[in-house]
């Protein structure tokens, strides 16, 4: 029970990776709070949380809403005493060429990723000071290697992926680690991508090494459990590629 007593955070818990690493999580002990757009979704997964014996709490909120970030980490103190974890997880974005992309869908990348981080970093900083806690964030192949009409989601992504190194940088000195995920998995998102883009789906696979796309929970929902338990303890800025070596391994 790698997270046994800990108390985590995660956006978009209600599906895909989110939901798989609190799945993975669950297994190790830890309690969960998460937030979701979708109420039925949301209930679901809390469901199953529950089922496995994890003291978890659905908070339906939209990521976009700064002014209600805050609120966020505040109830999951009241609820629970403590942040150990806080994963930022949740992200929309549309795929355009970078000629196509309009001011809303630069805004709709930004705001449910960057800004939705960045505010619940700052918002939850006092209570990871508290516990020396960990901060997992996500970031993408399409920032790294630009990925054609992925311009907003890219940008965002290695905006999110600069944010985390400054505050490992900034925040070692509280004991707090701050790490960044880049996974491939078959996640609602990719699997929504494999029927609107089948073109763009099947590029992906062919260049995945391991020939295989990414299970939610075991593939990166463990790893996540590395990056939020003491094995991990000194490691901080850093990216960890969950991707079957699709961008190191060519
Ligand atoms: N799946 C992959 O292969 C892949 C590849 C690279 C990066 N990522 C990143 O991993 C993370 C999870 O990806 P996924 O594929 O599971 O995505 P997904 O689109 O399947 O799920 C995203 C989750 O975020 C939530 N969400 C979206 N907008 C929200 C909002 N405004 N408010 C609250 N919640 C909101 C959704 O409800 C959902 O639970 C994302 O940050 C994504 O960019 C995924």
């Amino acid at each position: 029970m790698k997270l046994k007593d800990k108390v985590a955070f995660v956006t978009g818990g209600s599906s895909g990776i989110g939901r798989g690493i609190c799945l993975a999580f669950a297994k190790e002990g830890a309690s969960i709070v998460f937030v979701g757009l979708n109420e039925e979704k949301g209930k679901r997964t809390e469901n199953e949380l529950l089922a496995i014996g994890c003291d978890a709490l659905f908070l339906q909120a939209d990521v976009n809403n700064r002014e209600l970030l805050p609120s966020l980490i505040d109830k999951t103190v009241e609820r629970f005493g403590k942040i150990d974890i806080l994963v930022n997880n949740a992200q929309s974005s549309k795929n355009v060429p970078l000629e196509e992309t309009t001011d809303d869908v630069m805004d709709l990348a930004l705001n449910t990723g960057l800004w939705s981080t960045f505010i619940l970093m700052r918002s939850a900083l006092p209570h990871l000071k508290a516990t020396k806690g960990k901060v997992i964030n996500f970031v993408s192949a399409a920032g790294m290697i630009g990925l054609s009409k992925q311009a907003s989601y890219a940008a965002t992504k290695e905006a999110i992926r600069g944010l985390s190194r400054v505050a490992a940088t900034e925040w070692g000195r509280y004991g707090i680690n701050v790490n960044l995920l880049s996974p491939i998995a078959n996640s609602p998102g990719v699997e929504r991508l494999q029927e609107e883009h089948p073109n763009a789906y099947n590029k992906m696979v062919s260049l995945v090494p391991l020939k295989r796309i990414g299970d939610c929970e075991h593939d990166i929902g463990r790893a996540a459990v590395f990056l939020a338990s003491s094995d991990s303890e000194y490691i901080t800025g850093q990216t960890l590629m969950v991707d079957g070596g699709t961008v190191m391994v060519r």
